[in-house]
């Protein structure tokens, strides 16, 4: 593994760079872009039930990991569970994406969302079910098929009960996270907890790469507003999952570890925070 990784409390490290999958579907386009990847140097593929991408991700490691001279030990597996399965279903849904995976093992396996598919948000059966899908995910923790387990989406008030009810505490809390939504709260109940704080849609959907001081971060450092977006983050210890489907830009939003912002940098994308999110909120779900 990298030395650009974090340490899990799960005993495993995990890179503190991986290919996003979300809306990357179909064979030829999930083995280009993984393809591009391992050439670019990621170890990490965060994949997701609802992605419908795993039997397609699975494939493409199991044929070009030996083309990069890897080994399925080189690379760090994420996936989770879609929110049909929340609940009693939970079991099932993890075994299935061990299936399509097509793996012995999944590295990180994370509740999706705190919420169940076809309930309210505020229907009241929401927090029994996640209870349910972290007991079957510490089952399979147990048994050594989920190395880690952890949640995303999850709330600071998600977040409290599961510490105080879980028997194996969630290893990973993945949320949106970048310049204008810092989750400062989440942050600190993170490393209260032990658990790694790790971002996804870092570029805001890509709405991000237009702003004028990440543009002006970008221009004086001579560096992409992506490299720019995902450095502020790396260079806080911050796990990052950029997702695109193009080569060229795969290899360019690894390249973030050759070069460090300045504090005054740092503090101005920092200040950036406005609580702005570009993806789905949680903070509704009972
Ligand atoms: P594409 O797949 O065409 O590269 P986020 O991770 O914040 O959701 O952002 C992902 C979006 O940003 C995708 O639409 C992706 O499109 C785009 N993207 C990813 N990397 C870059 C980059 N380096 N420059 C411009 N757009 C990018």
């Amino acid at each position: 593994m990298s030395s650009h990784s974090v340490a899990l409390n799960a005993g495993l490290q995990m890179p503190l760079l991986g290919l996003g999958t979300y809306k990357l579907c179909g064979p030829a386009d999930v083995y280009q872009a993984v393809d591009a990847a391992l050439a670019a140097g990621y170890r990490s593929f965060d994949s997701a039930a609802v992605y419908r991408n795993e039997a397609d991700l699975g494939k493409a490691l199991r044929e070009l990991l030996p083309k990069h001279g890897l080994t399925r030990e080189d690379v760090f597996i994420t996936s989770k569970l879609g929110p049909k399965d929340q609940g009693v279903k939970a079991m099932d849904g993890a075994l299935h994406s061990l299936s399509q995976l097509d793996l012995e093992y999944i590295d990180l396996y994370l509740i999706h969302w705190p919420g169940t598919q076809g309930l309210q948000v505020a229907d009241d059966r929401n927090p029994g079910n996640r209870a349910q899908s972290w007991a079957s995910l510490e089952e399979l923790h147990g048994q050594g098929k989920l190395r880690a387990i952890g949640v995303s989406n999850y709330t600071p008030a998600h977040m409290k009960a599961l510490m105080q009810s879980c028997k194996v505490p969630p290893a990973v809390l993945q949320v949106e996270f970048h310049p204008r939504l810092c989750q400062p709260e989440l942050r600190s109940l993170c490393k209260e907890f032990g658990v790694c704080f790790q971002a996804y849609s870092s570029l805001g959907k890509g709405e991000l790469l237009t702003d004028p001081v990440i543009l002006e971060v970008a221009k004086n450092s001579k560096r992409t507003p992506a490299q720019v977006l995902l450095r502020w983050a790396v260079q806080q210890g911050v796990p990052v999952l950029p997702k695109s489907s193009n080569p060229e830009r795969i290899l360019r939003n690894a390249e973030v570890f050759d070069f460090a912002l300045s504090d005054p940098d740092m503090d101005r994308l920092s200040a950036l925070d406005c609580g702005q999110r570009f993806c789905w909120d949680p903070s509704e779900v009972a």
